[in-house]
C-alpha cells in the first residue's frame, strides 16, 4: 500500500517516453513555483502598503491577505471546459488565476485607495480591472477584481508572472464564501428561495458597508 502511494507511474506501464513524463512534471512544478514568487511579491507591496498607511493613519486599511494557488485539477478541468490544451504554454497564455492573491478590507473606499495606489508601483502592468462593487453581478456578488502581471527576478532572468487580485470588505467576502459552498451542493432544497435570499443579504451587506463608513467619519471628525 505504501509502495502504491509513492507510486507515479504504474509499475507494469512505464511510458517509452519515461524521461519526458519526469521533464513535464519537474516543468510544471517549475511553473507553480514561479507562481508562488510571484504571489510573495504581491503580498509583500501589500503588506508595506497596509505597515505605512498604519502609520500615517493609525488605521489599518487591511484586515487580511488570502492567498492561494490553482489545483493542478482546477487548472486542468479548466482548460479542458473552454476546450484549450493541458500545456505549459497553454496555462501561461490562457490562465489569469493560477495565482491568486485576495485583499479583504474593513471599508469599501480602503479598497479604492489601496488598489490605486498598488497599481501607480511603476512595475506593475495592468491587464485588467472588473469593478463588482460598482457593477454587482445578478446573484448580488461584489468585490474588486485585478488582473496584473509582476516582474519576478530568478537567479538568471527576470519574468513577468499573472496574478489576479480581489479586493473586498469583510461582509462581501464572508457572503462570497457562502454563496460559494452553496453554489456548489447538489442536494440543496428549494435553491431559488436560497439564491433569492442570499441577493438579499448581499445587498443588505452592501448597505451595511456604507452605513459603516459613514459612522467611521463621524468617528474621525470627533476625534481631536
Ligand atoms: P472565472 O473563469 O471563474 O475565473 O471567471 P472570469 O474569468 O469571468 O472572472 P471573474 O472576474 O468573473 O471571476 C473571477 C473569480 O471571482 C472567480 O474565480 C471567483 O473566485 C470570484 N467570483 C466571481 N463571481 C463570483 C460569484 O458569483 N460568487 C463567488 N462566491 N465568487 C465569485
Ligand atoms: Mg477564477
Amino acid at each position: 500500500m505504501e509502495q502504491d502511494l509513492n507510486r507515479i507511474i504504474p509499475s507494469n506501464n512505464i511510458p517509452p517516453d519515461i524521461d519526458g513524463v519526469f521533464n513535464k512534471v519537474k516543468m510544471f512544478s517549475q511553473l507553480m513555483t514561479m507562481y508562488n514568487c510571484a504571489i510573495r511579491e504581491v503580498q509583500t507591496k501589500f503588506e508595506v502598503l497596509n505597515d505605512d498607511l498604519s502609520v500615517r493613519n493609525r488605521r489599518n486599511p487591511i484586515e487580511m491577505i488570502k492567498t492561494r494557488i490553482k489545483s493542478p485539477q482546477s487548472i486542468a478541468e479548466k482548460l479542458q471546459r473552454r476546450g484549450l490544451d493541458v500545456t505549459y504554454d497553454s496555462i501561461v497564455n490562457n490562465l489569469n488565476d493560477v495565482a491568486g492573491v485576495r485583499i479583504i478590507c474593513a471599508f469599501v473606499d480602503d479598497i479604492y485607495a489601496v488598489a490605486e495606489m498598488f497599481l501607480r508601483q511603476d512595475d506593475i502592468t495592468l491587464v485588467e480591472i472588473k469593478d463588482y462593487i460598482k457593477n454587482p453581478k445578478p446573484n448580488g456578488y461584489r468585490s474588486y477584481h485585478m488582473i496584473i502581471d509582476v516582474p519576478v527576478f530568478f537567479a538568471d532572468r527576470k519574468q513577468m508572472m499573472r496574478v489576479e487580485v480581489q479586493f473586498r470588505t469583510i461582509a462581501m467576502d464572508f457572503w462570497a464564501s457562502l454563496e460559494h459552498q452553496i453554489k456548489y451542493k447538489k442536494s440543496i432544497e428549494s435553491p431559488d428561495k436560497i439564491f433569492a435570499e442570499l441577493k438579499e443579504c448581499a445587498d443588505t451587506i452592501a448597505e451595511t458597508d456604507l452605513k459603516m463608513m459613514s459612522i467611521r467619519e463621524k468617528i474621525i471628525f470627533t476625534e481631536s
